[in-house]
């Protein structure tokens, strides 16, 4: 059983992701994590995210990296996107992406072309979403709670920047899958999010 997730940032999809696999014991890929160890290798490197073979050259990084907590960060995730528009970034991360998804009992991916490009022959793909003002509240709480020093302004300005990459580039654009099953988290808790995500996926099976 594969199960595709796909969203914008802060939509809550990666915490969906998590406790989606836990419930049905499937193991779980964070394939952002994957673009933001390549953002981050550019930025070790010295390099230029915005040069494809900067870019290309960062995605050999070693797999301790991808435990490092600077991976976390909002520049590290400004980092990861502004990698994963070059066709050969994604072309190199695709066949690990994969091999994940073809474990023989199942799994879970979350991350932007899931359903679309890694894995369109999912048995289950949810797309979740939320509005820009909710994500941005959440992302601000989360910052407040870090003692970090930024508007909420900033943020959503941030994460419509962040969508129009992620939805405007050529290759393998974030968009609903085909068959996907739409969830908005805008007005859900956690708990409802994940109770619909659960039903959504029981119903698919
Ligand atoms: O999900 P997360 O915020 O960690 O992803 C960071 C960035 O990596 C995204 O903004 C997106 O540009 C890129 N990404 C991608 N394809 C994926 C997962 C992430 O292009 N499957």
């Amino acid at each position: 059983m594969i199960i595709a997730i796909d969203g914008p940032t802060a939509s809550g999809k990666g915490t969906i992701a998590k406790a989606l696999a836990a419930h049905f014991g499937l193991p779980h890929l964070d394939t952002g994590l994957l673009y933001r160890a390549v953002g981050r290798q550019v930025f070790l490197d010295g390099g230029d995210p915005d040069d494809p073979v900067d870019a290309l050259a960062a995605t050999t990084f070693a797999d301790e990296l991808l435990g490092d907590p600077h991976l976390r960060t909002e520049e590290c995730g400004g980092l990861a996107s502004r990698v994963s528009i070059h066709p050969t970034v994604r072309q190199a991360l695709f066949e690990r992406q994969r091999v994940f998804a073809e474990q023989p009992g199942g799994a879970v991916l979350d991350g932007r072309d899931i359903g679309t490009v890694i894995a369109p022959d999912a048995d289950v793909k949810l797309f979740i979403t939320a509005s820009v003002d909710a994500r941005a509240m959440r992302r601000w709480k989360e910052m407040q709670a870090r003692g970090a020093r930024i508007t909420f302004d900033e943020i959503a300005e941030d994460l419509r920047r962040r969508d129009e990459r992620d939805m405007g580039r050529r290759d393998a654009p974030l968009r609903v899958a085909d068959g996907a099953y739409v969830i908005d988290t805008s007005e859900l808790t956690i708990d409802q999010a994940l109770a619909a995500a659960i039903d959504a996926t029981e119903e698919a099976l």
